[in-house]
Protein backbone atom coordinates (compact mmCIF):
# COMPACT_ATOMS: atom_id res chain seq x y z
CA UNK A 1 0.00 0.00 0.00
CA UNK A 2 1.19 3.42 -1.18
CA UNK A 3 2.40 5.89 1.81
CA UNK A 4 0.57 9.36 1.69
CA UNK A 5 1.51 12.15 4.20
CA UNK A 6 0.66 16.11 4.45
CA UNK A 7 1.74 18.17 7.30
CA UNK A 8 -0.26 21.70 7.83
CA UNK A 9 1.23 24.71 9.97
CA UNK A 10 -0.73 25.64 13.32
CA UNK A 11 -0.75 29.57 12.60
CA UNK A 12 -4.71 29.53 12.40
CA UNK A 13 -8.31 28.20 12.24
CA UNK A 14 -9.56 25.97 9.36
CA UNK A 15 -11.21 27.82 6.39
CA UNK A 16 -13.72 26.58 4.15
CA UNK A 17 -10.99 26.94 1.27
CA UNK A 18 -8.62 24.54 3.55
CA UNK A 19 -11.25 21.97 3.85
CA UNK A 20 -12.47 21.74 -0.02
CA UNK A 21 -8.90 22.44 -0.83
CA UNK A 22 -7.57 19.85 1.36
CA UNK A 23 -9.05 18.19 4.14
CA UNK A 24 -11.90 16.41 2.28
CA UNK A 25 -9.57 15.06 0.01
CA UNK A 26 -7.22 13.81 3.01
CA UNK A 27 -10.12 12.29 4.44
CA UNK A 28 -11.18 10.25 1.22
CA UNK A 29 -6.82 9.07 1.30
CA UNK A 30 -7.24 7.67 4.55
CA UNK A 31 -9.23 4.95 3.56
CA UNK A 32 -7.42 3.77 0.74
CA UNK A 33 -3.52 4.64 1.84
CA UNK A 34 -1.12 4.61 4.56
CA UNK A 35 -1.56 8.37 5.38
CA UNK A 36 0.15 10.63 7.85
CA UNK A 37 -1.10 13.75 8.83
CA UNK A 38 0.78 15.96 11.03
CA UNK A 39 0.61 19.66 12.72
CA UNK A 40 4.00 21.60 11.91
CA UNK A 41 4.43 23.01 15.14
CA UNK A 42 8.61 22.69 14.70
CA UNK A 43 8.19 24.36 11.52
CA UNK A 44 5.75 27.24 13.24
CA UNK A 45 8.74 28.59 15.56
CA UNK A 46 10.31 30.12 11.77
CA UNK A 47 7.71 32.81 12.15
CA UNK A 48 8.49 33.02 15.91
CA UNK A 49 5.13 32.17 17.39
CA UNK A 50 4.34 33.51 21.54
CA UNK A 51 4.91 30.59 23.69
CA UNK A 52 1.27 31.16 24.96
CA UNK A 53 -0.44 31.10 21.52
CA UNK A 54 1.74 27.87 20.16
CA UNK A 55 -0.09 25.16 22.02
CA UNK A 56 -3.86 26.78 21.54
CA UNK A 57 -2.84 26.97 17.93
CA UNK A 58 -1.63 23.19 18.09
CA UNK A 59 -5.05 22.35 19.82
CA UNK A 60 -7.13 24.59 17.29
CA UNK A 61 -6.30 22.70 14.32
CA UNK A 62 -6.06 19.15 15.83
CA UNK A 63 -9.87 19.36 17.04
CA UNK A 64 -10.72 21.04 13.48
CA UNK A 65 -9.15 18.37 11.97
CA UNK A 66 -10.83 15.50 13.67
CA UNK A 67 -14.53 17.59 13.65
CA UNK A 68 -13.40 17.38 10.00
CA UNK A 69 -13.65 13.69 9.81
CA UNK A 70 -9.89 12.33 10.02
CA UNK A 71 -9.85 9.50 11.87
CA UNK A 72 -7.23 8.53 14.18
CA UNK A 73 -8.04 4.77 13.87
CA UNK A 74 -7.43 4.91 9.97
CA UNK A 75 -4.67 7.34 9.40
CA UNK A 76 -1.97 8.64 11.64
CA UNK A 77 -2.57 11.83 12.83
CA UNK A 78 0.37 13.13 15.13
CA UNK A 79 2.13 16.45 16.46
CA UNK A 80 5.48 17.23 14.65
CA UNK A 81 7.40 17.76 18.41
CA UNK A 82 6.18 14.51 19.40
CA UNK A 83 8.76 12.87 17.18
CA UNK A 84 12.29 13.04 18.50
CA UNK A 85 13.93 10.99 15.29
CA UNK A 86 12.42 14.18 13.16
CA UNK A 87 15.22 16.72 14.73
CA UNK A 88 17.38 13.84 14.51
CA UNK A 89 17.16 12.99 11.05
CA UNK A 90 16.78 16.93 10.01
CA UNK A 91 20.17 17.04 11.62
CA UNK A 92 22.12 14.45 10.02
CA UNK A 93 20.13 15.94 6.36
CA UNK A 94 21.27 19.37 7.50
CA UNK A 95 24.84 18.23 6.44
CA UNK A 96 24.06 17.27 3.01
CA UNK A 97 22.03 20.21 1.82
CA UNK A 98 23.61 23.53 0.48
CA UNK A 99 23.69 26.72 2.09
CA UNK A 100 23.35 28.24 -2.14
CA UNK A 101 20.34 26.08 -2.70
CA UNK A 102 18.53 26.80 0.02
CA UNK A 103 19.00 30.61 -0.34
CA UNK A 104 17.76 29.91 -4.26
CA UNK A 105 14.42 28.50 -3.15
CA UNK A 106 11.41 30.96 -3.88
CA UNK A 107 9.85 30.83 -0.72
CA UNK A 108 13.29 31.24 1.36
CA UNK A 109 13.48 34.63 -0.59
CA UNK A 110 9.62 35.21 0.24
CA UNK A 111 10.02 35.06 3.98
CA UNK A 112 13.25 37.03 3.77
CA UNK A 113 10.98 39.83 2.10
CA UNK A 114 8.27 39.47 4.28
CA UNK A 115 10.30 39.21 7.68
CA UNK A 116 13.91 41.16 7.21
CA UNK A 117 14.19 41.16 10.80
CA UNK A 118 14.14 37.74 11.46
CA UNK A 119 15.92 35.70 8.80
CA UNK A 120 16.61 32.58 10.98
CA UNK A 121 18.48 29.80 10.30
CA UNK A 122 15.09 27.28 10.81
CA UNK A 123 13.67 29.37 7.90
CA UNK A 124 16.60 28.87 5.19
CA UNK A 125 16.48 25.12 6.40
CA UNK A 126 12.81 24.87 6.26
CA UNK A 127 13.04 22.36 2.86
CA UNK A 128 15.40 19.95 4.90
CA UNK A 129 12.71 20.14 7.59
CA UNK A 130 10.03 19.51 5.29
CA UNK A 131 11.62 16.75 3.52
CA UNK A 132 12.89 15.16 6.85
CA UNK A 133 9.09 15.18 7.75
CA UNK A 134 7.97 12.93 4.13
CA UNK A 135 11.13 10.84 3.95
CA UNK A 136 11.44 9.80 7.31
CA UNK A 137 8.24 7.93 6.77
CA UNK A 138 9.23 6.90 2.96
CA UNK A 139 6.09 8.69 1.62
CA UNK A 140 4.96 8.35 -2.16
CA UNK A 141 2.56 10.50 -2.01
CA UNK A 142 2.28 14.19 -0.64
CA UNK A 143 -1.03 16.02 -1.35
CA UNK A 144 -0.11 19.74 -0.92
CA UNK A 145 -0.93 22.58 -3.20
CA UNK A 146 0.93 24.10 -5.71
CA UNK A 147 2.86 26.93 -3.73
CA UNK A 148 5.17 23.83 -1.65
CA UNK A 149 6.12 22.32 -5.36
CA UNK A 150 9.61 23.81 -4.81
CA UNK A 151 9.74 22.19 -1.43
CA UNK A 152 8.58 18.94 -2.56
CA UNK A 153 11.09 19.42 -5.39
CA UNK A 154 13.65 19.64 -2.71
CA UNK A 155 12.60 16.90 -0.98
CA UNK A 156 12.85 14.88 -4.14
CA UNK A 157 16.86 15.95 -4.08
CA UNK A 158 17.78 14.81 -0.90
CA UNK A 159 15.95 11.84 -0.98
CA UNK A 160 18.39 10.87 -4.59
CA UNK A 161 21.27 12.50 -2.93
CA UNK A 162 21.04 10.66 -0.01
CA UNK A 163 20.92 7.40 -1.70
CA UNK A 164 23.74 8.34 -3.92
CA UNK A 165 25.79 9.17 -1.05
CA UNK A 166 25.40 6.58 1.03
CA UNK A 167 24.88 3.76 -2.40
CA UNK A 168 21.37 3.07 -0.99
CA UNK A 169 18.01 2.32 -2.01
CA UNK A 170 16.34 3.64 1.62
CA UNK A 171 14.21 6.84 0.21
CA UNK A 172 11.52 6.92 -2.92
CA UNK A 173 10.94 10.38 -4.62
CA UNK A 174 7.93 11.93 -3.21
CA UNK A 175 5.48 13.05 -5.82
CA UNK A 176 2.76 15.69 -5.24
CA UNK A 177 -0.36 14.00 -5.08
CA UNK A 178 -2.34 14.80 -8.12
CA UNK A 179 -6.21 15.06 -7.43
CA UNK A 180 -6.99 16.26 -10.85
CA UNK A 181 -10.45 16.91 -11.66
CA UNK A 182 -11.25 17.17 -7.84
CA UNK A 183 -9.16 19.98 -6.94
CA UNK A 184 -11.51 23.02 -6.27
CA UNK A 185 -10.25 26.62 -5.68
CA UNK A 186 -12.66 28.24 -2.95
CA UNK A 187 -12.53 31.69 -3.82
CA UNK A 188 -12.31 34.74 -1.69
CA UNK A 189 -15.53 37.44 -1.03
CA UNK A 190 -13.19 40.23 -1.79
CA UNK A 191 -13.78 40.69 -4.82
CA UNK A 192 -11.09 38.68 -6.09
CA UNK A 193 -8.59 35.99 -5.51
CA UNK A 194 -8.62 32.78 -3.54
CA UNK A 195 -9.72 32.61 0.00
CA UNK A 196 -6.68 32.69 2.61
CA UNK A 197 -6.25 33.51 6.09
CA UNK A 198 -3.15 35.40 4.59
CA UNK A 199 -5.67 37.15 2.44
CA UNK A 200 -7.85 37.93 5.38
CA UNK A 201 -11.33 37.27 3.58
CA UNK A 202 -11.28 33.82 5.01
CA UNK A 203 -14.92 31.84 6.81
CA UNK A 204 -13.42 29.51 9.37
CA UNK A 205 -15.44 26.48 10.44
CA UNK A 206 -15.29 27.59 13.91
CA UNK A 207 -17.02 31.31 12.92
CA UNK A 208 -20.59 32.09 14.69
CA UNK A 209 -23.70 32.36 12.42
CA UNK A 210 -23.65 35.60 13.24
CA UNK A 211 -19.79 36.39 11.66
CA UNK A 212 -20.36 34.60 8.83
CA UNK A 213 -23.85 36.96 7.68
CA UNK A 214 -21.77 39.84 8.53
CA UNK A 215 -18.99 38.55 6.58
CA UNK A 216 -20.97 37.35 3.47
CA UNK A 217 -23.49 40.38 3.29
CA UNK A 218 -20.01 42.76 3.08
CA UNK A 219 -19.07 40.78 0.15
CA UNK A 220 -18.36 42.83 -3.16
CA UNK A 221 -21.01 42.98 -5.46
CA UNK A 222 -21.72 45.56 -8.90
CA UNK A 223 -24.44 47.70 -9.84
CA UNK A 224 -26.15 44.52 -11.36
CA UNK A 225 -26.01 43.39 -15.20
CA UNK A 226 -27.33 44.79 -17.52
CA UNK A 227 -27.86 42.38 -20.70
CA UNK A 228 -29.60 39.34 -20.94
CA UNK A 229 -26.72 36.10 -20.26
CA UNK A 230 -23.68 38.64 -19.82
CA UNK A 231 -20.72 36.92 -18.36
CA UNK A 232 -20.04 37.16 -14.95
CA UNK A 233 -17.29 39.75 -13.78
CA UNK A 234 -14.90 38.20 -11.05
CA UNK A 235 -16.51 39.32 -7.79
CA UNK A 236 -19.99 37.84 -8.66
CA UNK A 237 -18.44 35.00 -10.44
CA UNK A 238 -16.59 34.09 -6.93
CA UNK A 239 -20.25 34.49 -5.28
CA UNK A 240 -21.40 31.79 -7.93
CA UNK A 241 -18.90 29.56 -7.10
CA UNK A 242 -19.17 29.78 -3.99
CA UNK A 243 -23.08 28.93 -4.03
CA UNK A 244 -22.16 26.01 -6.23
CA UNK A 245 -19.99 24.50 -3.29
CA UNK A 246 -22.13 24.84 -0.42
CA UNK A 247 -25.81 25.55 -1.83
CA UNK A 248 -28.04 22.98 -3.77
CA UNK A 249 -28.48 22.90 -7.14
CA UNK A 250 -31.65 23.92 -7.28
CA UNK A 251 -30.61 27.37 -5.59
CA UNK A 252 -27.86 27.88 -7.80
CA UNK A 253 -29.99 27.86 -10.99
CA UNK A 254 -32.59 29.47 -9.27
CA UNK A 255 -30.00 32.75 -9.05
CA UNK A 256 -28.43 31.98 -11.93
CA UNK A 257 -31.54 32.21 -13.56
CA UNK A 258 -32.32 35.56 -12.41
CA UNK A 259 -28.83 36.82 -12.93
CA UNK A 260 -28.95 35.84 -16.50
CA UNK A 261 -33.05 37.36 -17.10
CA UNK A 262 -31.46 40.53 -15.55
CA UNK A 263 -33.57 40.15 -12.38
CA UNK A 264 -30.88 39.70 -9.64
CA UNK A 265 -31.07 41.00 -5.90
CA UNK A 266 -27.80 40.31 -4.33
CA UNK A 267 -29.17 41.30 -1.36
CA UNK A 268 -31.29 38.09 -1.58
CA UNK A 269 -28.76 35.82 -3.00
CA UNK A 270 -25.66 36.74 -0.20
CA UNK A 271 -28.56 35.73 2.21
CA UNK A 272 -29.10 32.69 1.12
CA UNK A 273 -25.76 32.33 0.40
CA UNK A 274 -24.82 32.90 4.38
CA UNK A 275 -27.52 30.74 5.17
CA UNK A 276 -26.18 27.87 3.51
CA UNK A 277 -22.44 28.29 4.55
CA UNK A 278 -23.74 28.11 7.75
CA UNK A 279 -26.17 25.29 7.54
CA UNK A 280 -22.58 23.78 6.08
CA UNK A 281 -20.77 24.92 8.65
CA UNK A 282 -22.57 24.34 11.89
CA UNK A 283 -22.51 21.06 12.30
CA UNK A 284 -18.39 21.33 12.34
CA UNK A 285 -18.42 24.31 14.80
CA UNK A 286 -20.45 22.29 17.63
CA UNK A 287 -18.25 19.31 16.61
CA UNK A 288 -15.28 21.44 17.10
CA UNK A 289 -15.86 22.54 20.46
CA UNK A 290 -17.23 19.11 21.56
CA UNK A 291 -13.99 18.01 21.03
CA UNK A 292 -11.99 20.22 21.68
CA UNK A 293 -13.57 20.44 25.53
CA UNK A 294 -12.32 16.58 25.70
CA UNK A 295 -9.14 16.87 26.87
CA UNK A 296 -9.53 13.18 27.49
CA UNK A 297 -10.09 12.01 23.85
CA UNK A 298 -7.65 14.81 22.54
CA UNK A 299 -4.85 13.30 24.82
CA UNK A 300 -5.52 9.95 23.62
CA UNK A 301 -4.98 10.88 20.16
CA UNK A 302 -1.63 12.55 20.17
CA UNK A 303 0.08 9.82 22.56
CA UNK A 304 -1.75 7.00 19.61
CA UNK A 305 -0.49 9.07 17.06
CA UNK A 306 3.00 9.60 18.20
CA UNK A 307 3.35 6.51 18.55
CA UNK A 308 2.69 4.85 15.37
CA UNK A 309 4.67 7.73 13.70
CA UNK A 310 7.56 7.14 15.98
CA UNK A 311 7.39 3.30 14.93
CA UNK A 312 7.62 4.22 11.19
CA UNK A 313 10.13 7.02 12.18
CA UNK A 314 13.06 5.06 14.41
CA UNK A 315 12.85 2.33 11.75
CA UNK A 316 13.73 4.82 9.07
CA UNK A 317 15.97 6.63 11.67
CA UNK A 318 17.90 3.43 11.96
CA UNK A 319 18.46 2.99 8.64
CA UNK A 320 19.69 6.22 7.85
CA UNK A 321 22.64 6.06 11.07
CA UNK A 322 23.23 2.91 9.74
CA UNK A 323 23.91 4.57 6.23
CA UNK A 324 26.35 7.49 7.43
CA UNK A 325 28.45 5.46 9.00
CA UNK A 326 27.15 5.33 13.29
CA UNK A 327 28.25 1.88 14.91
CA UNK A 328 27.18 0.90 18.42
CA UNK A 329 30.03 -0.32 21.05
P1 LIG B 1 -4.03 29.69 3.82
O1 LIG B 1 -4.23 30.10 2.38
O2 LIG B 1 -5.24 29.93 4.63
O3 LIG B 1 -2.77 30.24 4.42
P2 LIG B 1 -2.58 27.28 3.62
O4 LIG B 1 -1.69 27.95 2.62
O5 LIG B 1 -2.03 26.96 4.97
O6 LIG B 1 -3.91 28.14 3.79
O7 LIG B 1 -3.14 25.97 2.94
C1 LIG B 1 -3.44 24.76 3.57
C2 LIG B 1 -4.07 23.84 2.54
O8 LIG B 1 -5.36 24.35 2.12
C3 LIG B 1 -3.26 23.71 1.23
O9 LIG B 1 -3.34 22.36 0.77
C4 LIG B 1 -3.95 24.65 0.27
O10 LIG B 1 -3.80 24.25 -1.08
C5 LIG B 1 -5.41 24.55 0.71
N1 LIG B 1 -6.13 25.81 0.45
C6 LIG B 1 -5.93 27.00 1.07
N2 LIG B 1 -6.77 27.95 0.60
C7 LIG B 1 -7.53 27.35 -0.37
C8 LIG B 1 -8.60 27.80 -1.23
N3 LIG B 1 -9.06 29.04 -1.18
N4 LIG B 1 -9.14 26.91 -2.08
C9 LIG B 1 -8.69 25.65 -2.12
N5 LIG B 1 -7.70 25.16 -1.34
C10 LIG B 1 -7.11 25.99 -0.47
N1 LIG C 1 5.28 23.59 4.35
C1 LIG C 1 3.91 23.14 4.39
C2 LIG C 1 2.98 24.37 4.26
O1 LIG C 1 3.39 25.47 4.58
C3 LIG C 1 3.59 22.39 5.66
C4 LIG C 1 4.42 21.15 5.76
C5 LIG C 1 5.46 20.92 6.63
C6 LIG C 1 4.27 19.98 4.96
N2 LIG C 1 5.98 19.65 6.42
C7 LIG C 1 5.27 19.07 5.41
C8 LIG C 1 3.41 19.63 3.94
C9 LIG C 1 5.41 17.81 4.83
C10 LIG C 1 3.56 18.38 3.37
C11 LIG C 1 4.56 17.49 3.80
O2 LIG C 1 1.84 24.21 3.88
Amino acid sequence: METVLSGIRPTGHLHIGNYFGAVKNFIKLQENYNSYFFIADFHSLTTHPTPKDLHDNVKNVLAEYLACGLDPEKATIYIQSDVPEIPEMYLLFNMNAYIGELERTTTFKEKVRKQPDNVNAGLLTYPVLMATDILIHRAQKVPVGKDQEQNLEMARKFAKRFNHMYGVDLFPEPQAFNFGEQLVKVPGLDGSGKMGKSEGNAIYLIDEPKVIEKKVMRAVTDSGPTQKNQEKPEPIQNLFTLMSIVSDKETYDFFNEKYNNCEIRYGDMKKQLANDIIAFTLPFREKILEIAADHDYLHKVVTMGAEKARASASKTLQEVRKAVGFRKF
